[in-house]
């Protein structure tokens, strides 16, 4: 496997390996500094859309392991429109050694992949984040252990983050559950793949409209943005339909009472999530942010056969 597009391309175990090692290397980061087990290596990152935490924690994530990233902008590169997917990755894959990609449309990651002879992350598609799922399943690792049967609830709009807290609590065999409101549901293919790994993991699935019961028992409740990136021209309806969603005080006390509350950032505050849980004593959500950093690592020494 060279690519890293989804959670779901990996078995469990080799997931499972690839938190290790981020716990190993946030471990030595915070002790001694990462060793150098990236030098003379480049990541290309391209952004067809904007990015704070996925940006900056890729570019130190090589500075820090003695590599380097090179930002190319949606205006730069113009993927697809001033030249085709397969012309641009068949050129970068001569000047860098490993790419990331955030997009609009799955398939473009997809296609960038196909004709790369170089390793390709997926940071971000309408489809998933696989890298924020490796991050998030690392900072309930680092609050829980990992204890197969944790129940991660996820309450708001079934988006890509969804896909892959799904598939990922799949391979670590966590029950997850989802309330999202009618016509706002988790991708129905994501689902599908994600029910096969459930099978052989023991995690159990549960979709529900719910947001009341769907956090009853729960170990992690997980809030994103009713609106992503791309959407903005539905903001208006969504606002209309999502605020019984909205992740607040008397959500967070219906759930387990260790539960911890998940974003993966940036957050609309007081929309899906208020300042009082964003800053209260049960919200992850900056180390959370931190972590991508490390699980990152992971993926791309994975990825580079270095560790
Ligand atoms: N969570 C996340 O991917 O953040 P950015 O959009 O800022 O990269
Ligand atoms: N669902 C959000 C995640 C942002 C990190 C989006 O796609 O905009």
């Amino acid at each position: 496997m060279k690519d890293f597009l989804a959670i779901s391309d990996y078995s469990s175990e080799e997931i499972q390996d690839m938190l290790d090692l981020a716990v190993k290397l946030k471990k030595e980061h915070f002790k001694k500094g990462n060793k150098k087990i990236f030098k003379g290596k480049v990541l290309g990152m391209i952004f067809q859309k904007p990015s704070l935490r996925t940006r900056i924690s890729f570019d130190m994530a090589m500075r820090h392991c003695g590599g380097d990233a090179l930002y190319l902008s949606p205006s730069e590169i113009g993927l697809g429109k001033r030249e085709s997917i397969a012309d641009v990755a068949r050129v970068l894959s001569g000047y860098v050694e490993v790419l990331m990609a955030r997009v609009f449309d799955h398939a473009h990651v997809v296609e960038l992949a196909k004709w790369s002879e170089i390793p390709v992350i997926n940071g971000l598609s309408d489809y998933n984040h696989p890298c924020q799922g490796m991050a998030d399943a690392l900072t309930v690792i680092e609050k829980f252990g990992n204890a197969k049967g944790l129940n991660v609830s996820y309450v708001g709009d079934g988006n890509n983050v969804t896909t892959s807290l799904m598939h990922v609590s799949a391979q670590l065999g966590w029950n997850f559950t989802v309330a999202t409101p009618e016509g706002y549901d988790t991708n129905p293919k994501a689902i599908a793949i994600a029910e096969n790994i459930a099978k052989k993991t023991g995690s159990k699935l549960t979709f529900l409209r719910d947001p009341h019961e769907a956090v009853k028992g729960a170990h992690v409740i997980y809030t994103d943005t009713w609106t992503s990136m791309g959407q903005e021209e539905e903001t208006a309806k969504r606002e209309l339909v999502f605020p019984p969603y909205q992740v607040n005080s008397q959500l967070v006390s219906e759930a387990d009472k260790d539960v911890i509350v998940m974003h993966c950032l940036p957050a609309h505050r007081n929309h899906e999530l208020t300042d009082e849980v964003a800053d209260g004593p049960h919200s992850v959500i900056f180390p959370q942010a931190h972590n991508r950093l490390h699980a990152q690592k992971a993926i791309l020494a994975s990825l580079f056969g270095v560790a």
